[in-house]
């Protein structure tokens, strides 16, 4: 099949950025949407022409570092995946894609659909970690922890990072991320030591990274690739005013 791309082409962070007209023939059903951007670049490369930047690392949903907006949605039009998971089946003959960053001031674009999510890191860096004691390890279940628990933690632990509630969120709020980085500690034993200082610091370190706030429109939920819910954003609402009330 024949795709057409609106390709988003920024050289640097300062340089003006503009949509380039791009078609790629030849494509097959069963490519994933990066081998067809691969493609793409190699027919570029044969030209002599920049190639398109964009992020990637597993191609499998699990690093969080792919993300591309298609067709004004994060990570593309299908629920639950991510850019890389996303196949060209997904679309039809003929079909025009617009391809773009995630637009956010904190994810300052470093080249084409490439971002600079280093926020992210800070606000891991502010709380995302627990105090162990040191010596032997623990026997195993000295540390009994209700099935709801670790379920909920669990769910809350799949948020791989990438930044698609920013990028689908109109005020680029981070809450649904920093809610569940909050919430996946706050279930746990291991993560009651800084508990209050945790979400103090992270909620602290996001507003200094200038991340917007969330007007409950649900977007960050609808486009993010693990269905993280947005009752991780109650639960860091609740979280927050416990620990400042305490
Ligand atoms: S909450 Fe979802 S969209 Fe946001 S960073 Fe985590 S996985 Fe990505
Ligand atoms: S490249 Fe790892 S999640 Fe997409």
């Amino acid at each position: 099949m024949k795709i057409n791309l609106k390709v988003w082409r920024q050289v640097n962070n300062t340089s003006e950025g503009k949509f380039e007209i791009y078609e790629v023939d030849n494509v097959l059903e069963d490519m994933s949407f990066f081998e067809m951007l691969d493609m793409l670049n190699n027919s570029l490369i044969e030209k002599n022409e920049s190639p398109i930047a964009f992020d990637h690392d597993c191609r499998e949903g699990i690093c969080g570092t792919c993300g591309v907006v298609i067709n004004g949605r994060a990570h593309g039009p299908l629920k639950g995946v991510t850019s890389c998971q996303l196949h060209m089946r997904s679309f039809k003959d003929g079909d025009t894609l617009v391809l773009e960053p995630w637009r956010s001031n904190s994810f300052p674009i470093v080249k084409d659909l490439v971002v600079n999510r280093q926020a992210f890191d800070r606000v891991m860096e502010a709380g995302g970690y627990i105090s162990v004691k040191t010596g032997g390890a623990p026997d195993a279940n000295a540390m009994p922890i209700f099935k709801e628990n670790a379920d909920e933690a669990f769910d809350s632990a799949t948020c791989i990072g990438c930044g698609a509630c920013v990028a689908a969120c109109k005020n680029s709020s981070a809450m649904l991320f920093v809610g569940a980085k909050v919430n996946q500690y706050a279930q746990l034993p291991q993560g009651q030591i800084e508990h209050e200082k945790r979400v103090q610091d992270m909620v602290a370190q996001m507003d200094a990274e200038g991340f917007g706030s969330c007007t409950n429109t649900g977007a960050c939920e609808a486009d993010c690739p693990k269905e993280i819910s947005v009752t991780n954003i109650i639960k860091l609402n609740k979280e927050y005013l416990k620990s400042k009330l305490a």
